[in-house]
């Protein structure tokens, strides 16, 4: 069985640290830490003005930066062969190939916002995985943010957190190119321990919900059906939730009723605002299901939001499909799909002493099917994004 740690947060630190002064001749003199996430219900819906229900991983990445006194900007990965080197003059929308857009790109974004980034070099090194679904590219762009925001001597507010944010999501859709919709940065620096972080995407609140789990554990499964958000599925889903809420008359799917859903005449367009229009409504009875301990209406709810991505959305796999079956039928109370689909994880809520069962039922059952042999994790809701 493949089980993902994340780590001692302070040991991290350190080996990000040795390893910049090993690798720039220099010691860093800050350190960001940004952390992935898993989304407990609201898939798509934040694109569409809607609510999502998300937990920051104690899985992180942590940026380890040092100013420069010239224009370059240097970027290296402990995870990635291919370092990047450039100026600040070259930074900017489409310009940088590979990961090194989603830290690059924060460089860029935080300037455009006014602030004053100087040359400088970037050491990231991640216990999230990558292309998972588990917003291991938030975590990259929010822990270069709050490194360089330490860099330039400002305090961690709220308002500065927000602008980060910003410049984050800038970063991913502008630079990078993936048309993503804003919750997995927000989690990333609002998200808070021993909560989920419920975000209104029409009002840009962020209600912290306190999780009891009373004696259960929530499990991620990486199916390792390695997904991207550049592809071309997840913007044409976003395409299609734009012309359904056009055809409606409405500016955003969180507008629309299931009855005026119903009437649309494309079938495809039909089911994919019917996705969101369901999907928005289950974050609030999930947060109700979890505020009450209610385990069996969280087990309804996670089914049907899982057949809803699967046939409705159409944004599941069979890996995915049998991580959740298998989660279920292996004793966990609730289960389905997470992040953006077309592979990644799957989080299923599982009594504690369920737990290797849970994992040890899916690790067979994908052996049987001849997948690839899944990762799993342990996703305690840990706090967001901190300066080491
Ligand atoms: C990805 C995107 C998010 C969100 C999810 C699906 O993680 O980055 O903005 O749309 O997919 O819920």
């Amino acid at each position: 069985m493949s089980l993902v740690e994340p780590g001692e947060p302070a040991t991290l630190a350190a080996a990000v640290r040795a390893a910049f002064a090993d690798h720039y001749g220099e010691p860093p003199t800050s350190l960001g830490r940004a952390p992935g996430r898993v989304n407990l219900m609201g898939e798509h819906t934040d694109y569409n003005a809607g609510l999502v229900l998300p937990v920051a991983l104690p899985h992180a990445t942590y940026a380890a930066a040092r100013a420069r006194g010239d224009e370059l900007v240097r970027i290296t990965s402990a995870q990635e062969d291919e370092a990047w080197e450039g100026t600040l003059a070259e930074l900017g929308p489409r310009t940088i190939e590979g990961w090194a857009g989603y830290a690059a790109g924060v460089i860029w974004a935080m300037r455009e916002a006014g602030h004053r980034v100087p040359g400088v070099d970037l050491l990231v090194d991640s216990r999230v995985p990558v292309g998972a679904g588990l917003s291991s590219s938030a975590a990259l762009e929010c822990s270069v943010a709050v490194a360089l925001a330490d860099l330039l001597g400002l305090e961690l507010t709220d308002d500065l957190r927000r602008e980060l944010i910003e410049a984050c999501i800038r970063a991913e859709t502008e630079v990078v190119g993936a048309p993503t919709g804003g919750m997995d940065q927000t989690v990333a620096v609002f998200g808070e321990a021993g909560s989920a972080l419920l975000i209104d995407f029409t009002s840009h609140e962020t209600t912290p919900v306190s999780l009891d789990l009373a004696g259960h554990t929530l499990v991620v499964t990486d199916t390792r059906v390695k997904h991207a958000l550049t592809d071309g599925g997840y913007g044409s889903r976003r395409a299609d939730c734009e012309t359904a809420a056009e055809a409606l008359g409405v500016t955003t799917l969180r507008e629309a009723t299931q009855e005026a859903v119903d009437g649309l005449d494309d079938e495809r367009v039909r089911r994919r605002a019917t996705h969101i229009v369901s999907e928005i409504q289950r974050v609030t009875d999930t947060v109700t299901a979890f505020e009450g301990l209610d385990w069996d209406a969280l087990g309804r709810l996670f089914d049907a939001s899982h057949r809803s991505m699967r046939d409705d959305f159409e944004i599941s796999c069979p890996e995915l499909d049998t991580a959740v079956a298998v989660a279920v039928q292996a004793g966990a109370v609730a289960a389905r799909m997470t992040g953006g689909g077309f592979g990644g994880s799957s989080v299923a809520v599982v009594p504690d002493e369920r737990v290797d069962a849970v994992m040890r039922a899916v690790d067979a059952a994908f052996a049987l099917e001849g997948f690839r042999s899944p990762v799993h994790l342990r996703a305690v809701p840990s706090a967001g994004a901190s300066v080491s």
